[in-house]
Protein backbone atom coordinates (compact mmCIF):
# COMPACT_ATOMS: atom_id res chain seq x y z
CA UNK A 1 0.00 0.00 0.00
CA UNK A 2 1.07 3.45 -0.67
CA UNK A 3 1.34 5.06 3.48
CA UNK A 4 1.51 8.83 4.27
CA UNK A 5 3.14 9.00 7.64
CA UNK A 6 2.86 12.71 9.93
CA UNK A 7 4.21 12.94 12.64
CA UNK A 8 7.64 11.49 14.14
CA UNK A 9 7.43 12.11 17.43
CA UNK A 10 8.01 9.27 20.58
CA UNK A 11 5.29 7.44 18.91
CA UNK A 12 4.97 8.34 15.45
CA UNK A 13 9.00 7.37 14.86
CA UNK A 14 8.28 3.95 16.70
CA UNK A 15 5.41 3.14 14.35
CA UNK A 16 6.44 3.91 10.68
CA UNK A 17 9.88 0.90 10.74
CA UNK A 18 6.48 -1.59 11.21
CA UNK A 19 5.04 -0.60 8.55
CA UNK A 20 8.26 -0.54 6.38
CA UNK A 21 9.28 -4.07 7.14
CA UNK A 22 5.56 -5.13 6.19
CA UNK A 23 6.71 -3.69 2.83
CA UNK A 24 4.75 -0.60 2.30
CA UNK A 25 5.84 2.41 0.74
CA UNK A 26 5.80 5.04 3.55
CA UNK A 27 6.37 9.28 2.67
CA UNK A 28 6.88 11.10 6.27
CA UNK A 29 6.43 14.00 7.14
CA UNK A 30 7.76 16.04 9.88
CA UNK A 31 8.00 19.66 11.65
CA UNK A 32 11.10 18.98 12.29
CA UNK A 33 12.46 16.98 9.46
CA UNK A 34 15.71 15.84 10.87
CA UNK A 35 13.88 13.30 13.27
CA UNK A 36 12.81 11.79 9.97
CA UNK A 37 16.81 10.43 9.22
CA UNK A 38 16.75 7.28 10.75
CA UNK A 39 13.03 6.27 9.12
CA UNK A 40 15.34 7.66 5.59
CA UNK A 41 17.73 5.41 6.22
CA UNK A 42 15.49 2.28 6.80
CA UNK A 43 13.39 3.18 3.41
CA UNK A 44 10.99 6.42 4.26
CA UNK A 45 10.57 8.88 2.01
CA UNK A 46 10.50 12.16 3.35
CA UNK A 47 8.03 14.70 1.91
CA UNK A 48 7.94 18.73 2.41
CA UNK A 49 4.51 19.30 3.04
CA UNK A 50 2.06 16.82 4.57
CA UNK A 51 0.20 16.62 1.61
CA UNK A 52 2.65 15.73 -0.15
CA UNK A 53 2.70 12.85 2.10
CA UNK A 54 -0.63 12.24 1.05
CA UNK A 55 -1.28 12.78 -2.20
CA UNK A 56 -0.39 9.59 -3.81
CA UNK A 57 -1.57 7.61 -0.52
CA UNK A 58 -4.00 4.99 0.22
CA UNK A 59 -3.95 5.64 3.88
CA UNK A 60 -2.46 8.85 5.48
CA UNK A 61 -2.18 8.30 9.22
CA UNK A 62 -1.13 11.49 11.75
CA UNK A 63 0.09 11.36 15.45
CA UNK A 64 1.16 14.12 16.18
CA UNK A 65 0.77 16.34 19.51
CA UNK A 66 -2.63 17.73 20.13
CA UNK A 67 -5.64 19.85 18.34
CA UNK A 68 -3.48 22.65 16.98
CA UNK A 69 -1.05 20.17 15.36
CA UNK A 70 -3.78 17.95 14.04
CA UNK A 71 -5.27 21.27 12.39
CA UNK A 72 -1.96 22.25 11.00
CA UNK A 73 -1.37 18.93 8.99
CA UNK A 74 -4.61 18.95 8.20
CA UNK A 75 -5.93 21.90 6.58
CA UNK A 76 -4.74 24.58 4.13
CA UNK A 77 -3.04 24.14 0.68
CA UNK A 78 -0.08 21.63 1.65
CA UNK A 79 -2.53 20.37 4.21
CA UNK A 80 -4.06 16.50 3.78
CA UNK A 81 -7.21 17.51 2.91
CA UNK A 82 -6.99 19.83 -0.05
CA UNK A 83 -4.45 16.55 -1.23
CA UNK A 84 -5.72 13.34 -0.18
CA UNK A 85 -7.32 11.70 -3.07
CA UNK A 86 -11.11 10.74 -3.34
CA UNK A 87 -11.41 7.32 -1.79
CA UNK A 88 -8.07 8.15 0.44
CA UNK A 89 -8.62 7.49 3.72
CA UNK A 90 -6.94 9.61 6.94
CA UNK A 91 -6.60 7.38 10.31
CA UNK A 92 -5.73 9.95 13.37
CA UNK A 93 -4.06 8.14 16.15
CA UNK A 94 -3.27 11.23 18.22
CA UNK A 95 -4.72 12.04 21.56
CA UNK A 96 -7.41 14.94 20.29
CA UNK A 97 -10.57 17.09 21.31
CA UNK A 98 -13.83 15.81 20.45
CA UNK A 99 -14.96 19.02 18.53
CA UNK A 100 -12.09 17.89 16.22
CA UNK A 101 -12.58 14.62 15.41
CA UNK A 102 -16.43 14.90 14.28
CA UNK A 103 -14.73 18.16 12.10
CA UNK A 104 -12.89 15.96 10.18
CA UNK A 105 -14.82 13.44 9.89
CA UNK A 106 -17.44 15.81 8.27
CA UNK A 107 -14.69 17.64 5.73
CA UNK A 108 -13.06 14.15 4.95
CA UNK A 109 -16.92 12.97 3.91
CA UNK A 110 -17.21 16.45 1.94
CA UNK A 111 -13.95 15.43 0.02
CA UNK A 112 -14.94 12.06 -0.60
CA UNK A 113 -12.51 10.78 1.62
CA UNK A 114 -12.51 8.18 4.58
CA UNK A 115 -11.47 9.46 8.25
CA UNK A 116 -10.85 6.77 11.61
CA UNK A 117 -9.87 8.19 14.30
CA UNK A 118 -7.90 5.52 16.01
CA UNK A 119 -6.31 6.69 19.26
CA UNK A 120 -4.17 4.09 20.75
CA UNK A 121 -3.21 3.30 24.60
CA UNK A 122 0.89 1.74 25.10
CA UNK A 123 3.86 3.88 25.44
CA UNK A 124 6.86 4.32 22.64
CA UNK A 125 8.23 1.12 23.67
CA UNK A 126 4.53 -0.36 23.04
CA UNK A 127 4.52 1.04 19.55
CA UNK A 128 7.72 0.09 18.74
CA UNK A 129 7.16 -3.75 19.04
CA UNK A 130 3.77 -3.29 17.42
CA UNK A 131 1.54 -3.98 20.97
CA UNK A 132 -0.45 -0.81 21.13
CA UNK A 133 -3.88 -1.13 21.85
CA UNK A 134 -6.08 0.61 19.36
CA UNK A 135 -9.78 2.02 19.84
CA UNK A 136 -11.19 2.43 16.02
CA UNK A 137 -14.36 3.77 14.85
CA UNK A 138 -14.93 4.75 11.44
CA UNK A 139 -17.33 3.69 8.05
CA UNK A 140 -17.20 0.00 7.87
CA UNK A 141 -15.61 0.01 4.41
CA UNK A 142 -12.77 2.13 5.67
CA UNK A 143 -12.02 0.26 9.07
CA UNK A 144 -11.58 -2.83 6.82
CA UNK A 145 -9.41 -1.62 4.43
CA UNK A 146 -7.08 0.13 7.71
CA UNK A 147 -7.50 -3.58 9.25
CA UNK A 148 -4.34 -5.18 7.59
CA UNK A 149 -2.18 -1.91 8.52
CA UNK A 150 -3.53 -2.16 12.34
CA UNK A 151 -2.19 -5.35 12.52
CA UNK A 152 1.22 -4.71 12.31
CA UNK A 153 1.31 -1.94 14.62
CA UNK A 154 -1.37 -3.31 17.43
CA UNK A 155 -2.00 -6.28 19.54
CA UNK A 156 -5.37 -5.90 19.40
CA UNK A 157 -8.35 -3.36 18.10
CA UNK A 158 -11.07 -2.24 19.62
CA UNK A 159 -13.59 -0.71 17.25
CA UNK A 160 -16.57 1.91 18.78
CA UNK A 161 -18.69 1.86 15.23
CA UNK A 162 -19.09 4.45 12.55
CA UNK A 163 -18.84 7.73 14.20
CA UNK A 164 -15.26 8.22 15.11
CA UNK A 165 -16.07 10.70 17.39
CA UNK A 166 -16.89 7.53 19.50
CA UNK A 167 -13.21 6.25 19.50
CA UNK A 168 -11.83 9.74 20.69
CA UNK A 169 -14.30 9.79 23.70
CA UNK A 170 -13.13 6.13 24.75
CA UNK A 171 -9.50 7.73 24.28
CA UNK A 172 -10.16 10.58 26.76
CA UNK A 173 -12.53 8.65 28.97
CA UNK A 174 -9.52 6.24 29.17
CA UNK A 175 -6.73 8.90 30.19
CA UNK A 176 -9.51 9.93 32.99
CA UNK A 177 -9.30 7.14 34.73
CA UNK A 178 -5.14 6.40 34.19
CA UNK A 179 -5.18 10.28 35.79
CA UNK A 180 -7.40 9.42 38.27
CA UNK A 181 -6.17 6.08 39.70
CA UNK A 182 -2.48 8.32 39.73
CA UNK A 183 -3.77 10.56 42.05
CA UNK A 184 -5.44 7.94 43.91
CA UNK A 185 -2.62 5.71 44.19
CA UNK A 186 -0.57 8.91 45.20
CA UNK A 187 -3.20 9.79 48.05
CA UNK A 188 -3.14 6.07 49.37
CA UNK A 189 0.60 6.03 49.49
CA UNK A 190 0.90 9.45 51.27
CA UNK A 191 -1.28 7.92 54.12
CA UNK A 192 0.49 4.55 54.54
CA UNK A 193 3.81 6.26 54.18
CA UNK A 194 3.35 8.44 56.86
CA UNK A 195 1.90 6.03 58.95
CA UNK A 196 5.04 3.66 58.51
CA UNK A 197 3.63 0.70 56.41
CA UNK A 198 5.89 -0.67 53.59
CA UNK A 199 4.28 0.69 50.89
CA UNK A 200 5.97 -1.64 48.55
CA UNK A 201 4.38 -4.44 50.77
CA UNK A 202 1.21 -3.17 50.19
CA UNK A 203 0.87 -2.27 46.66
CA UNK A 204 2.08 -6.53 46.55
CA UNK A 205 -1.15 -7.25 48.28
CA UNK A 206 -3.73 -5.15 46.73
CA UNK A 207 -2.20 -6.08 42.87
CA UNK A 208 -2.14 -9.81 43.76
CA UNK A 209 -5.63 -9.33 44.89
CA UNK A 210 -8.35 -6.57 43.84
CA UNK A 211 -6.27 -4.48 41.97
CA UNK A 212 -4.65 -6.90 39.78
CA UNK A 213 -3.84 -4.64 36.82
CA UNK A 214 -0.95 -3.42 34.59
CA UNK A 215 -1.82 0.10 35.42
CA UNK A 216 -1.82 -0.18 39.22
CA UNK A 217 1.28 -2.28 39.22
CA UNK A 218 3.51 -0.23 37.14
CA UNK A 219 1.98 3.23 38.13
CA UNK A 220 2.48 2.30 42.29
CA UNK A 221 5.63 0.67 41.47
CA UNK A 222 7.05 4.27 40.23
CA UNK A 223 4.92 5.92 43.06
CA UNK A 224 5.99 3.71 45.65
CA UNK A 225 9.28 4.70 44.86
CA UNK A 226 8.41 8.45 44.26
CA UNK A 227 10.24 8.14 40.19
CA UNK A 228 9.24 9.90 38.14
CA UNK A 229 12.05 9.91 35.35
CA UNK A 230 12.70 8.87 32.64
CA UNK A 231 9.37 10.02 31.43
CA UNK A 232 6.89 7.76 29.86
CA UNK A 233 3.55 10.12 29.90
CA UNK A 234 4.64 13.71 30.75
CA UNK A 235 1.94 15.21 33.38
CA UNK A 236 1.49 18.22 30.68
CA UNK A 237 0.44 15.72 28.21
CA UNK A 238 -1.72 14.51 31.56
CA UNK A 239 -2.96 17.80 31.88
CA UNK A 240 -3.80 18.60 27.96
CA UNK A 241 -6.13 15.20 28.28
CA UNK A 242 -8.08 16.43 31.34
CA UNK A 243 -8.75 19.54 29.46
CA UNK A 244 -10.00 17.57 26.77
CA UNK A 245 -12.24 15.58 29.02
CA UNK A 246 -13.79 18.48 30.63
CA UNK A 247 -14.61 19.81 27.01
CA UNK A 248 -15.73 16.70 25.78
CA UNK A 249 -18.05 16.91 29.26
CA UNK A 250 -19.25 20.14 28.78
CA UNK A 251 -20.19 19.11 25.80
CA UNK A 252 -22.39 16.63 26.46
CA UNK A 253 -23.62 18.62 29.77
CA UNK A 254 -21.95 15.67 31.85
CA UNK A 255 -20.71 16.83 35.38
CA UNK A 256 -17.26 15.38 36.20
CA UNK A 257 -16.11 17.01 39.38
CA UNK A 258 -13.25 14.11 39.89
CA UNK A 259 -11.86 15.77 36.06
CA UNK A 260 -12.46 19.81 38.08
CA UNK A 261 -10.19 18.35 40.64
CA UNK A 262 -7.47 16.39 38.46
CA UNK A 263 -7.42 19.56 36.79
CA UNK A 264 -6.45 21.62 40.10
CA UNK A 265 -3.84 19.04 41.18
CA UNK A 266 -2.33 19.33 37.55
CA UNK A 267 -2.46 23.05 37.22
CA UNK A 268 -0.35 22.73 40.76
CA UNK A 269 2.67 20.59 39.44
CA UNK A 270 2.94 22.28 36.80
CA UNK A 271 3.06 25.73 38.54
CA UNK A 272 5.73 23.82 40.42
CA UNK A 273 7.56 23.06 38.03
CA UNK A 274 7.20 19.58 37.52
CA UNK A 275 5.00 19.21 34.07
CA UNK A 276 7.78 17.57 31.73
CA UNK A 277 8.12 14.86 34.87
CA UNK A 278 5.93 11.94 34.41
CA UNK A 279 2.55 11.94 35.55
CA UNK A 280 3.59 9.73 38.44
CA UNK A 281 5.00 13.12 39.78
CA UNK A 282 0.96 14.05 40.86
CA UNK A 283 1.56 11.98 43.61
CA UNK A 284 4.66 14.28 45.16
CA UNK A 285 1.81 16.89 45.98
CA UNK A 286 0.25 14.20 48.17
CA UNK A 287 3.35 13.38 50.33
CA UNK A 288 4.02 16.91 50.45
CA UNK A 289 0.45 17.87 51.53
CA UNK A 290 1.28 15.14 54.63
CA UNK A 291 4.37 16.69 55.72
N1 LIG B 1 3.80 8.99 24.40
C1 LIG B 1 2.84 8.17 24.81
O1 LIG B 1 3.05 7.34 25.70
C2 LIG B 1 1.48 8.23 24.16
C3 LIG B 1 0.61 7.14 24.32
C4 LIG B 1 -0.64 7.18 23.72
C5 LIG B 1 -1.03 8.29 22.98
N2 LIG B 1 -0.17 9.35 22.85
C6 LIG B 1 -0.60 10.50 22.05
O2 LIG B 1 0.04 10.39 20.78
C7 LIG B 1 0.29 11.71 20.27
C8 LIG B 1 1.77 11.84 19.96
O3 LIG B 1 2.48 11.64 21.16
P1 LIG B 1 4.09 11.56 21.19
O4 LIG B 1 4.44 10.94 22.50
O5 LIG B 1 4.62 10.99 19.92
O6 LIG B 1 4.43 13.12 21.28
P2 LIG B 1 5.83 13.83 20.95
O7 LIG B 1 6.98 12.89 21.09
O8 LIG B 1 5.82 15.08 21.75
O9 LIG B 1 5.70 14.19 19.39
C9 LIG B 1 4.77 15.15 18.97
C10 LIG B 1 4.73 15.19 17.46
O10 LIG B 1 3.81 16.23 17.07
C11 LIG B 1 4.52 17.17 16.25
N3 LIG B 1 3.99 18.50 16.44
C12 LIG B 1 3.82 19.16 17.61
N4 LIG B 1 3.29 20.38 17.38
C13 LIG B 1 3.15 20.50 16.04
C14 LIG B 1 2.63 21.50 15.20
N5 LIG B 1 2.17 22.66 15.68
N6 LIG B 1 2.61 21.26 13.85
C15 LIG B 1 3.07 20.09 13.35
N7 LIG B 1 3.56 19.08 14.10
C16 LIG B 1 3.59 19.30 15.43
C17 LIG B 1 5.96 17.05 16.68
O11 LIG B 1 6.81 17.61 15.71
P3 LIG B 1 8.31 18.05 16.08
O12 LIG B 1 9.12 16.79 16.03
O13 LIG B 1 8.67 19.05 15.06
O14 LIG B 1 8.25 18.63 17.47
C18 LIG B 1 6.08 15.54 16.82
O15 LIG B 1 6.16 14.91 15.56
C19 LIG B 1 -0.24 12.70 21.32
O16 LIG B 1 -1.54 13.10 20.98
C20 LIG B 1 -0.24 11.86 22.60
O17 LIG B 1 -1.19 12.35 23.54
C21 LIG B 1 1.09 9.33 23.40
Amino acid sequence: MNIGFIGLGSMGAAIVPNLLIAGHAVKVWNRTASKAEALVEKGAILTATPGEAARDADVVFTMVADDKALEGVTFGGDGILANLKKGGIHVSMSTVGVALVERLGIQHAAAHQGFVAAPVFGRPAAAAAGQLFIAAAGAPEALDAVAPLFGLISQKVFAFGDNPVSAALVKLAGNFMIVSVTEQLGEAMALLGKGGVDKAAFLDFMTSTLFNSLIYKNYGALIASQTFEPVGFAAVLGAKDVGLVKAAADGLNVPLPLADLLSDRLARLVAEGGGNLDLTALSKLSVDDAK
